[in-house]
Protein backbone atom coordinates (compact mmCIF):
# COMPACT_ATOMS: atom_id res chain seq x y z
CA UNK A 1 0.00 0.00 0.00
CA UNK A 2 1.19 3.42 -1.29
CA UNK A 3 -0.35 7.02 -0.49
CA UNK A 4 1.11 10.07 -1.87
CA UNK A 5 -0.01 13.52 -0.88
CA UNK A 6 0.75 16.37 -3.19
CA UNK A 7 1.38 18.81 -1.70
CA UNK A 8 0.92 18.19 1.70
CA UNK A 9 0.92 21.20 3.84
CA UNK A 10 4.19 23.25 3.15
CA UNK A 11 5.49 19.81 1.08
CA UNK A 12 5.63 19.62 -2.07
CA UNK A 13 4.50 15.75 -1.63
CA UNK A 14 4.63 13.05 1.30
CA UNK A 15 4.57 9.99 -0.11
CA UNK A 16 3.76 7.45 2.81
CA UNK A 17 5.72 3.83 1.86
CA UNK A 18 4.31 2.32 5.51
CA UNK A 19 7.56 0.54 6.45
CA UNK A 20 7.79 -2.40 8.25
CA UNK A 21 7.95 -0.69 12.04
CA UNK A 22 8.64 -4.57 12.92
CA UNK A 23 7.27 -7.08 15.34
CA UNK A 24 9.10 -6.36 18.76
CA UNK A 25 7.65 -9.29 20.85
CA UNK A 26 8.45 -12.05 17.56
CA UNK A 27 11.59 -10.78 17.37
CA UNK A 28 12.46 -10.85 20.83
CA UNK A 29 11.36 -14.26 20.93
CA UNK A 30 13.28 -15.13 17.47
CA UNK A 31 16.28 -13.56 18.99
CA UNK A 32 16.77 -14.97 21.90
CA UNK A 33 16.01 -18.48 20.39
CA UNK A 34 19.50 -18.57 18.44
CA UNK A 35 22.42 -19.89 19.32
CA UNK A 36 24.19 -16.66 19.24
CA UNK A 37 21.13 -14.75 20.52
CA UNK A 38 20.69 -11.72 18.73
CA UNK A 39 18.15 -8.36 18.36
CA UNK A 40 17.93 -5.99 15.76
CA UNK A 41 19.41 -2.35 16.44
CA UNK A 42 16.48 -0.78 14.93
CA UNK A 43 14.74 -1.89 18.64
CA UNK A 44 17.26 0.84 20.07
CA UNK A 45 15.51 3.90 19.09
CA UNK A 46 11.80 4.36 20.93
CA UNK A 47 11.60 7.83 22.85
CA UNK A 48 14.24 7.41 25.19
CA UNK A 49 16.86 5.42 22.83
CA UNK A 50 16.66 8.18 20.03
CA UNK A 51 17.31 10.78 22.94
CA UNK A 52 20.35 9.37 24.29
CA UNK A 53 22.07 8.20 20.92
CA UNK A 54 21.86 12.45 20.44
CA UNK A 55 24.00 12.14 23.74
CA UNK A 56 26.08 9.19 22.01
CA UNK A 57 26.93 12.14 19.30
CA UNK A 58 28.34 14.78 21.29
CA UNK A 59 30.35 12.29 23.66
CA UNK A 60 34.53 13.17 23.80
CA UNK A 61 34.83 9.76 22.20
CA UNK A 62 32.27 9.45 19.72
CA UNK A 63 34.55 10.81 17.35
CA UNK A 64 32.58 10.26 13.95
CA UNK A 65 29.90 12.90 13.95
CA UNK A 66 32.39 15.66 15.05
CA UNK A 67 35.01 14.65 12.56
CA UNK A 68 32.66 14.03 9.66
CA UNK A 69 30.69 17.41 10.86
CA UNK A 70 34.20 18.80 10.58
CA UNK A 71 35.46 17.57 6.64
CA UNK A 72 32.17 18.55 5.11
CA UNK A 73 32.64 22.16 6.56
CA UNK A 74 36.28 21.99 5.67
CA UNK A 75 35.64 20.91 2.12
CA UNK A 76 32.43 22.37 1.38
CA UNK A 77 33.92 24.28 -1.73
CA UNK A 78 35.40 21.32 -2.91
CA UNK A 79 32.56 18.55 -2.26
CA UNK A 80 29.78 21.10 -3.61
CA UNK A 81 31.92 21.93 -6.97
CA UNK A 82 32.05 18.24 -8.00
CA UNK A 83 28.14 17.69 -7.19
CA UNK A 84 28.01 20.14 -9.56
CA UNK A 85 24.57 22.48 -10.26
CA UNK A 86 21.22 21.59 -10.59
CA UNK A 87 21.01 18.54 -8.13
CA UNK A 88 18.49 17.06 -6.35
CA UNK A 89 19.07 16.03 -3.16
CA UNK A 90 17.79 12.82 -1.76
CA UNK A 91 18.38 12.23 1.55
CA UNK A 92 18.62 8.80 3.05
CA UNK A 93 17.85 8.40 6.95
CA UNK A 94 16.96 12.36 7.28
CA UNK A 95 16.26 12.60 11.04
CA UNK A 96 15.93 15.82 12.49
CA UNK A 97 17.63 17.06 8.59
CA UNK A 98 20.74 18.63 10.83
CA UNK A 99 23.08 17.72 8.23
CA UNK A 100 22.04 19.43 5.33
CA UNK A 101 22.43 23.07 5.74
CA UNK A 102 25.91 23.00 4.22
CA UNK A 103 25.03 21.24 1.31
CA UNK A 104 21.97 23.21 0.53
CA UNK A 105 23.87 26.46 0.77
CA UNK A 106 27.15 25.27 -0.85
CA UNK A 107 25.06 23.69 -4.01
CA UNK A 108 24.78 25.66 -7.47
CA UNK A 109 20.89 25.60 -7.82
CA UNK A 110 19.65 22.66 -6.07
CA UNK A 111 16.68 21.64 -7.63
CA UNK A 112 15.03 20.20 -4.60
CA UNK A 113 15.46 17.84 -1.08
CA UNK A 114 13.66 15.04 -0.40
CA UNK A 115 14.27 13.81 3.14
CA UNK A 116 13.35 9.89 3.82
CA UNK A 117 12.86 8.67 6.97
CA UNK A 118 11.31 5.80 8.75
CA UNK A 119 9.86 7.95 11.64
CA UNK A 120 7.09 9.33 10.62
CA UNK A 121 5.57 12.25 12.58
CA UNK A 122 9.20 12.98 13.34
CA UNK A 123 9.78 13.41 9.08
CA UNK A 124 6.88 15.73 8.73
CA UNK A 125 7.57 17.87 11.37
CA UNK A 126 11.36 18.23 10.51
CA UNK A 127 10.49 18.67 6.58
CA UNK A 128 8.09 21.47 6.84
CA UNK A 129 9.63 23.11 9.28
CA UNK A 130 12.47 23.59 6.58
CA UNK A 131 10.22 25.17 3.95
CA UNK A 132 10.86 27.90 6.33
CA UNK A 133 14.48 28.22 5.97
CA UNK A 134 14.96 27.07 2.38
CA UNK A 135 13.36 28.70 -0.78
CA UNK A 136 13.52 25.01 -2.58
CA UNK A 137 10.73 22.72 -3.13
CA UNK A 138 10.63 20.30 0.14
CA UNK A 139 9.72 16.77 -0.18
CA UNK A 140 8.96 13.36 2.12
CA UNK A 141 9.01 10.09 2.13
CA UNK A 142 8.04 7.92 5.05
CA UNK A 143 10.05 4.45 4.09
CA UNK A 144 13.29 1.99 5.25
CA UNK A 145 16.07 2.49 3.18
CA UNK A 146 16.68 -0.95 3.37
CA UNK A 147 13.78 -1.89 0.96
CA UNK A 148 14.14 -0.73 -2.85
CA UNK A 149 12.41 3.09 -3.03
CA UNK A 150 10.75 4.19 -6.56
CA UNK A 151 10.89 7.97 -6.32
CA UNK A 152 7.12 9.66 -7.57
CA UNK A 153 7.55 11.16 -11.38
CA UNK A 154 6.49 14.71 -12.07
CA UNK A 155 5.56 16.29 -8.75
CA UNK A 156 9.03 17.90 -8.49
CA UNK A 157 9.84 21.30 -10.76
CA UNK A 158 12.84 19.70 -12.16
CA UNK A 159 13.76 16.29 -10.94
CA UNK A 160 16.75 15.04 -13.76
CA UNK A 161 19.80 15.22 -11.97
CA UNK A 162 19.75 13.36 -8.18
CA UNK A 163 22.09 13.59 -5.17
CA UNK A 164 22.08 10.47 -3.10
CA UNK A 165 23.18 12.01 0.86
CA UNK A 166 23.96 9.08 3.36
CA UNK A 167 25.71 10.65 6.56
CA UNK A 168 26.64 9.71 9.58
CA UNK A 169 28.61 6.17 8.73
CA UNK A 170 25.24 4.20 9.02
CA UNK A 171 26.40 1.96 5.69
CA UNK A 172 28.52 0.82 8.29
CA UNK A 173 25.47 -1.21 10.47
CA UNK A 174 24.60 -3.16 7.67
CA UNK A 175 26.61 -6.65 6.91
CA UNK A 176 28.84 -5.66 3.85
CA UNK A 177 26.31 -7.74 1.38
CA UNK A 178 23.83 -5.59 3.11
CA UNK A 179 25.75 -2.29 1.94
CA UNK A 180 25.73 -4.10 -1.77
CA UNK A 181 22.21 -4.27 -1.75
CA UNK A 182 21.44 -0.57 -0.39
CA UNK A 183 23.94 0.37 -2.76
CA UNK A 184 22.35 -1.48 -5.74
CA UNK A 185 19.19 -0.02 -4.78
CA UNK A 186 20.01 3.61 -4.39
CA UNK A 187 21.72 3.63 -7.69
CA UNK A 188 17.81 2.23 -9.55
CA UNK A 189 16.47 4.78 -7.25
CA UNK A 190 18.49 7.87 -8.54
CA UNK A 191 18.95 7.11 -12.34
CA UNK A 192 21.37 7.53 -14.62
CA UNK A 193 23.76 10.53 -14.09
CA UNK A 194 22.85 10.43 -10.16
CA UNK A 195 26.07 11.12 -7.62
CA UNK A 196 25.87 9.65 -3.67
CA UNK A 197 27.42 11.41 -1.23
CA UNK A 198 28.31 8.64 1.63
CA UNK A 199 30.05 9.47 4.84
CA UNK A 200 32.23 5.95 5.82
CA UNK A 201 34.25 5.65 9.67
CA UNK A 202 37.13 3.90 8.86
CA UNK A 203 39.65 1.79 10.27
CA UNK A 204 41.88 2.76 13.14
CA UNK A 205 43.42 2.01 16.09
CA UNK A 206 40.75 -0.78 18.28
CA UNK A 207 41.58 1.03 22.00
CA UNK A 208 40.24 4.24 19.64
CA UNK A 209 36.82 2.28 18.34
CA UNK A 210 36.55 0.27 21.65
CA UNK A 211 36.75 3.67 23.48
CA UNK A 212 33.98 5.12 20.85
CA UNK A 213 31.16 2.23 21.34
CA UNK A 214 31.84 2.37 25.54
CA UNK A 215 32.48 5.92 26.77
CA UNK A 216 33.66 6.81 30.46
CA UNK A 217 30.13 8.15 31.19
CA UNK A 218 28.00 4.83 30.64
CA UNK A 219 26.19 7.09 28.16
CA UNK A 220 25.96 3.91 25.23
CA UNK A 221 25.89 1.52 28.06
CA UNK A 222 22.41 2.91 28.99
CA UNK A 223 21.49 3.12 24.76
CA UNK A 224 21.92 -0.67 24.93
CA UNK A 225 20.98 -1.52 28.10
CA UNK A 226 17.72 0.09 27.37
CA UNK A 227 16.63 -2.98 25.00
CA UNK A 228 16.30 -4.90 28.56
CA UNK A 229 14.55 -1.87 29.42
CA UNK A 230 12.03 -1.80 26.65
CA UNK A 231 11.34 -5.63 27.07
CA UNK A 232 10.40 -4.86 30.93
CA UNK A 233 8.58 -2.21 29.64
CA UNK A 234 6.70 -3.14 26.65
CA UNK A 235 6.38 -7.05 27.05
CA UNK A 236 6.43 -7.34 30.83
CA UNK A 237 9.36 -9.50 30.85
CA UNK A 238 11.19 -10.65 33.78
CA UNK A 239 14.78 -9.76 34.18
CA UNK A 240 17.54 -8.14 36.48
CA UNK A 241 18.95 -5.44 34.91
CA UNK A 242 21.66 -5.75 37.08
CA UNK A 243 22.69 -9.13 35.57
CA UNK A 244 23.63 -7.58 32.18
CA UNK A 245 26.65 -5.22 31.10
CA UNK A 246 27.42 -3.65 28.33
CA UNK A 247 30.16 -4.59 26.04
CA UNK A 248 31.66 -3.19 22.65
CA UNK A 249 34.36 -5.31 21.50
CA UNK A 250 35.89 -5.38 17.76
CA UNK A 251 36.08 -8.22 16.04
CA UNK A 252 39.65 -8.16 14.15
CA UNK A 253 38.22 -11.04 11.36
CA UNK A 254 35.58 -8.81 10.46
CA UNK A 255 36.99 -5.73 11.28
CA UNK A 256 33.83 -4.13 12.95
CA UNK A 257 32.62 -3.37 16.78
CA UNK A 258 30.32 -5.42 18.02
CA UNK A 259 27.82 -4.18 20.43
CA UNK A 260 26.43 -6.86 23.01
CA UNK A 261 24.93 -7.30 26.08
CA UNK A 262 26.66 -9.98 28.52
CA UNK A 263 25.41 -11.72 31.68
CA UNK A 264 27.60 -11.39 34.10
CA UNK A 265 26.38 -14.19 35.60
CA UNK A 266 23.99 -17.80 35.08
CA UNK A 267 20.74 -15.57 34.35
CA UNK A 268 17.59 -15.33 32.19
CA UNK A 269 14.63 -13.81 30.63
CA UNK A 270 11.13 -14.68 30.82
CA UNK A 271 9.26 -13.37 28.11
CA UNK A 272 5.35 -14.32 27.30
CA UNK A 273 5.97 -17.00 29.36
CA UNK A 274 9.22 -18.38 27.56
CA UNK A 275 12.36 -18.22 29.24
CA UNK A 276 15.83 -17.92 27.76
CA UNK A 277 18.76 -18.68 29.76
CA UNK A 278 21.98 -17.50 29.74
CA UNK A 279 25.16 -18.71 30.70
CA UNK A 280 28.05 -16.50 32.17
CA UNK A 281 29.31 -14.36 30.22
CA UNK A 282 26.89 -15.37 27.42
CA UNK A 283 25.76 -12.29 25.16
CA UNK A 284 23.03 -10.65 23.53
CA UNK A 285 24.36 -9.10 19.81
CA UNK A 286 22.90 -5.95 19.17
CA UNK A 287 24.75 -4.08 16.96
CA UNK A 288 27.45 -4.08 14.46
CA UNK A 289 29.47 -1.23 13.29
CA UNK A 290 32.15 -1.92 9.85
CA UNK A 291 35.29 0.03 9.90
CA UNK A 292 36.19 0.12 6.12
CA UNK A 293 39.95 1.42 4.66
CA UNK A 294 39.50 3.31 1.31
CA UNK A 295 41.21 -0.06 -0.29
CA UNK A 296 38.35 -2.19 0.84
CA UNK A 297 35.92 0.71 0.50
CA UNK A 298 36.38 0.86 -3.37
CA UNK A 299 36.01 -2.93 -3.56
CA UNK A 300 32.26 -3.37 -2.16
CA UNK A 301 31.59 -0.51 -4.13
CA UNK A 302 33.03 -1.60 -7.36
CA UNK A 303 30.17 -4.98 -6.88
CA UNK A 304 27.40 -2.20 -7.21
CA UNK A 305 26.97 0.22 -10.15
CA UNK A 306 28.76 3.09 -8.28
CA UNK A 307 31.95 4.59 -9.03
CA UNK A 308 33.90 6.04 -6.32
CA UNK A 309 34.82 9.56 -7.84
CA UNK A 310 36.43 11.45 -4.78
CA UNK A 311 37.45 10.66 -0.80
CA UNK A 312 37.32 13.64 1.34
CA UNK A 313 39.50 12.76 4.89
CA UNK A 314 40.00 14.58 8.17
CA UNK A 315 44.42 14.81 9.24
CA UNK A 316 44.33 11.78 11.48
CA UNK A 317 42.66 9.71 8.49
CA UNK A 318 39.45 8.64 10.93
CA UNK A 319 36.59 9.18 8.29
CA UNK A 320 35.31 9.76 4.81
CA UNK A 321 33.46 11.18 2.84
CA UNK A 322 32.97 9.62 0.02
CA UNK A 323 31.60 11.19 -3.73
CA UNK A 324 30.17 8.44 -5.76
CA UNK A 325 28.88 8.09 -9.65
CA UNK A 326 26.26 6.37 -11.02
CA UNK A 327 27.14 4.57 -14.13
N1 LIG B 1 26.27 4.61 12.44
C1 LIG B 1 26.93 5.14 13.59
C2 LIG B 1 28.00 4.20 14.11
O1 LIG B 1 27.99 3.02 13.86
C3 LIG B 1 25.98 5.52 14.66
C4 LIG B 1 25.44 4.41 15.50
C5 LIG B 1 24.49 3.52 15.17
C6 LIG B 1 25.84 4.11 16.83
N2 LIG B 1 24.24 2.70 16.25
C7 LIG B 1 25.05 3.02 17.26
C8 LIG B 1 26.75 4.67 17.71
C9 LIG B 1 25.22 2.47 18.52
C10 LIG B 1 26.89 4.13 18.96
C11 LIG B 1 26.15 3.04 19.37
O2 LIG B 1 28.89 4.67 14.79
Amino acid sequence: MTDITAPYGPLAYFLDLHPDLGDFEADVIKGLSLSQKALSPKYFYDAYGSKIFNHITELEEYYPTRTEKEIFQKNAKAITASIGSGAAIFEYGSGSSEKIDWLINGLADPTAYVALDISKTHLIESASSLTQTYKLPIAAICADFHTPIILPSGLLPQEERWLGFFPGSTLGNMTPEGAVALLKNASETLGSGAKFLLGVDLEKDPAILRAAYDDKKGVTAAFNLNLLRRMQRELDAELCLDDFVHQALFNDDLCRIEMHLRAIKPTSIMVKGRRFSFDEGETLHTENSHKYSVTRLKKLIEKTPWRLEEVWTDPKDWYAACLLSNR
